[in-house]
């Protein structure tokens, strides 16, 4: 018996990086996965990827800044394998990274419009089906919402969103029997900080002197978290926003 067995799960952002790690540990446990993102072809090699090695998955192409495409992802889901039982809001964007005087009005939409829109109409679209089979969301912030990083005023606060719209929203659907609790990762080794940091190599030696644990993270890492906060070991587990980080913010 696997962890996830008979369960259905769906990826938000689903077609690289940490989300593509989920997807297929999600999948190895059992789960049905439904991957969805904007780039299908990534998202379709995932797939093919999880059923390669035994797994069921399928691709629905979505872009979480648009309603529409949330309401459908999250319906198509249902209507491929008959139910809902875990949502993993990962999706995200970094946008542009600069001091804010370089930043305009457009940047600080598009950014909250994937980041915390798409999380928010993710949340609002997938809470009938999860009310039904009692299932859980897992968003994905970042250990920035809590620390001070030059450069990121708006992506920082877009994270800093995301807590905030995990905790109440935990406290909001918990009486429908639906946890919510998000993962917040410290550098992870992923093509969004090899764009952050200029390159996998910066992001290393970035590591070696800022991260206790001397190295980057790898999306494996941050999987296993958003695992254990979506399998009936966190059923007491609310509104929580659980830090993987390396160490960065004990430091
Ligand atoms: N890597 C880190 O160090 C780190 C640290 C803290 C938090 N995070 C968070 O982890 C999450 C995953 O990032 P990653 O590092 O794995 O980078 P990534 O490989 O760039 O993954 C981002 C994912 O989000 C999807 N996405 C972006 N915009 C979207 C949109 N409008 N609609 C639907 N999907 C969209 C991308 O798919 P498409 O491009 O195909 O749409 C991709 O699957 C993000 O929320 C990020 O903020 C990462």
């Amino acid at each position: 018996m696997k962890r996830f067995d008979s369960k259905v799960v769906l990826v938000l952002g689903g077609s690289s990086g940490i989300g593509r790690a989920a997807a297929e540990a999600f999948a190895r446990e059992g789960a049905r996965v439904v991957v969805s993102a904007r780039r299908e072809e990534q998202g379709v090699a995932v797939v093919e990827a999880i059923r390669k090695a035994g797994g069921t998955a399928k691709f629905i192409r979505a872009d979480v800044s648009r309603d529409s495409d949330v309401k459908e992802a999250i319906d198509g889901t249902v209507k491929a394998f008959g139910q809902l039982d875990v949502l993993f809001n990962n999706a995200g964007i970094e946008g542009k990274n600069a001091p804010i005087a370089d930043l305009a009005a457009a940047d600080f939409d598009q950014t909250f419009g994937v980041n915390v829109r798409g999380t928010w109409l993710a949340m609002k679209h997938a809470l009938p089906h999860l009310a039904k089979t009692r299932g859980n969301i897992v968003n994905n912030s970042s250990v920035v919402a809590d620390i001070g990083f030059p450069n990121t005023t708006i992506y920082s606060a877009t994270k800093g969103a995301v807590n905030a719209l995990t905790r109440t929203a935990a406290i909001e659907f918990i009486p429908q029997g639906v946890r919510v609790n998000a993962v917040s990762p410290g550098p992870i080794e992923t093509d969004m900080a090899s764009r952050i940091f200029g390159g996998l190599e910066a992001l290393r030696e970035f590591a070696r002197s800022q991260v206790p644990a001397g190295t980057p993270g790898l999306v494996e890492d941050i999987a296993e978290a958003v695992l254990y906060l979506a399998s009936p070991g966190a059923r007491f587990v609310i509104g929580q926003v659980l830090t993987v980080d390396g160490g960065v913010t004990t430091h």
